[in-house]
């Protein structure tokens, strides 16, 4: 069951500088920043009052990040919610006919289990789903 939104994911061309506009222009505070290998992705998160602001840059120049990056420069990339059972949210959503693009869940962030709802099952807007390591 989905029980409420995570955070909210921005692709950046330049990892420190949106670190700085978001931490020392905008004032909130830097949680942590993760490498994800399996996403070819750095992250960084940061705290405000209802869920988080994700930055997501490739870790390594390649990746879906970076695809994104080429295509459309930088820009919101995808709403994530939080999840306490993906499993159980994942094979409901595809008996709606939902396209997930991976079969099982991978590791993101924190150490969570994601998968993400394809962009055309959500009019073009790309979905995370998160569940919490316990
Ligand atoms: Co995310």
């Amino acid at each position: 069951m989905i029980t409420r939104l995570d955070h909210i994911a921005v692709a950046v061309p330049d990892f420190a500088a949106a670190i700085a506009r978001f931490r020392d222009d905008l004032g909130l505070e830097l949680e942590g920043t993760e490498d994800v290998a399996a996403a070819q992705t750095q992250t960084a998160f940061f705290a405000v009052a209802a869920a988080h602001i994700e930055l997501i840059h490739p870790l390594d120049g390649g990746g879906p990040v970076q695809g994104f990056l080429d295509k459309r420069g930088g820009g919101l990339h995808h709403l994530c919610f939080e999840t306490d059972d993906i499993l159980a949210d994942m094979a409901r959503l595809k008996a709606k006919g939902y396209r997930l693009l991976s079969e099982a869940p991978t590791v993101g962030a924190h150490g969570s289990l994601v998968v993400f709802i394809h962009p055309k099952s959500a009019d073009g807007v790309l979905i995370e789903l998160t569940q919490r390591s316990a």
